[in-house]
């Protein structure tokens, strides 16, 4: 081969030594020259540190989780492929067949699927409650309990955990607290504060924030994480490295992101609770929400960014708002720069049926919005324009 062949010059005789690129370099390569068969078998076998192949780590995936754990405080953290492969990962590394799970009913509808079906087709059994009520969640707790499954902020009600009561509950029977802390961020909340053991984010919306990947995170106790690095290499729940990049950069701005979000949330839901045609506001801010004493002690000042809404006319009103609020996308996911709504009743609560639904509080003329970092009259104007709307039914 003539040097005109060589076509794959090494990196290191490329860059110059002297000096550091100041913003993280995406390393997208899938695998790394090892030396010699002895330095691969180190590697590989966990006595050498250092990067093999990149479904078992690579360096933007680890530059982003210690970034994730130091937000959380958290003992280890790691990226999965997705917010569901970060729960799969929990699944398969915490549970075993005979193992039962206590859930929130108000679980993201993927993540109830997660235990209802595929946990319950390895022999997981899971019992759903109210989360909100602690004796019911302590009625369904047994002694082959491992763990309780909560979301931080419920969607699309926005139910606050009370995480501290749970954790205690949990801890009592020899089970352990995960925490989906996705609508709130570690900008609202850090549940391990709270006693929750285990922590998972799905980083596609307020963390990255730009609505540009699909990434989960998980956290958890050193002492329980014997099991996750071979899950996630051996079910393929690997994450890319420009994905964690780009998450990278999102979480750059996310405690500002979420500072603005939050008041713009806060403006949004007071404006609409005051604008006839609209049934119930939900908003964890609000001074009547169930749980807002528990939301100003877990979260302080800011409330997160989601706010919801029931129009009195129902579907029909839902149609005339999602129409005239022409400047608002109606996205079904959350936590991007923009303003988006979403109608849970046909996206993500439509596997449900309307009676599971209206226990829930779902009805068709709930919306839910995702506030972004707009200016507040700009927020309030494009809802100005969906109420104006409502006129019409
Ligand atoms: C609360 C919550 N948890 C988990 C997930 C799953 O995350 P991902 O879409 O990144 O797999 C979602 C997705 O919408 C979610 O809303």
């Amino acid at each position: 081969m003539d040097s005109a062949d060589d076509i794959c010059p090494r990196p290191q005789r490329l860059l110059p030594q002297a000096t550091q690129p100041h913003a993280p370099p995406i390393y997208l390569s899938s695998v790394y020259e090892c030396l010699d068969p002895e330095q691969a078998d180190a590697l590989l076998g966990g006595r050498e540190q250092g990067y093999v192949y990149a479904r078992d780590g690579h360096p933007n995936a680890d530059l982003l989780a210690e970034k994730c754990r130091q937000l959380h405080d958290t003992e280890r953290a790691t990226i999965a492929g997705s917010g569901m492969a970060a729960l799969a990962a929990v699944v398969l590394s915490q549970l075993a067949p005979g193992d039962h799970v206590v859930v929130s009913d108000q679980l993201y509808g993927r993540t109830l699927l997660l235990f209802s079906g595929e946990a319950a087709r390895l022999g997981i059994t899971s019992t759903q409650v109210d989360i909100c009520n602690l004796a019911a969640v302590e009625q369904a707790m047994s002694e082959r309990t491992r763990m309780i499954v909560v979301e931080t902020i419920s969607n699309p009600l926005l139910r606050v955990a009370d995480l501290a009561a749970l954790a205690n509950l949990a801890h009592a029977h020899g089970a352990t607290l995960l925490a989906d802390n996705t609508f709130a961020s570690p900008a609202v909340c850090r549940p391990r504060q709270w006693g929750a053991d285990w922590v998972m984010e799905s980083l596609t919306k307020i963390m990255n924030g730009h609505s540009d990947v699909i990434l989960g995170l998980l956290c958890g106790p050193a002492a329980r994480w014997q099991r996750v690095p071979a899950v996630l290499s051996t079910w393929g729940l690997a994450s890319a490295p420009f994905d964690c990049w780009l998450a990278m950069r999102g979480l750059g701005t996310m405690a500002l992101r979420v500072e603005r979000a939050s008041t713009n949330a806060l403006a949004a839901a007071r404006l609409l609770i005051d604008s006839p045609g609209v049934a119930a506001v939900y908003y964890p801010g609000l001074p009547d929400h169930p749980d807002h004493a528990v939301a100003r002690r877990q979260f302080g000042e800011h409330f997160g960014s989601i706010v919801s809404f029931t129009l009195s006319g129902g579907l029909d009103a839902a149609r005339a708002f999602i129409t005239a609020a022409h400047r608002i996308p109606f996205c079904p996911s959350l936590g991007e720069l923009s303003t988006t709504l979403s109608h849970p009743e046909s996206t993500s609560h439509r596997a449900l049926t309307p009676q599971e639904r209206s226990r829930l509080g779902i009805a068709g003329g709930t919306i839910r919005l995702s506030v972004g970092i707009e200016s507040t009259s700009a927020v309030l104007a494009a809802l100005a324009e969906g109420l104006a709307g409502l006129g019409a039914t």
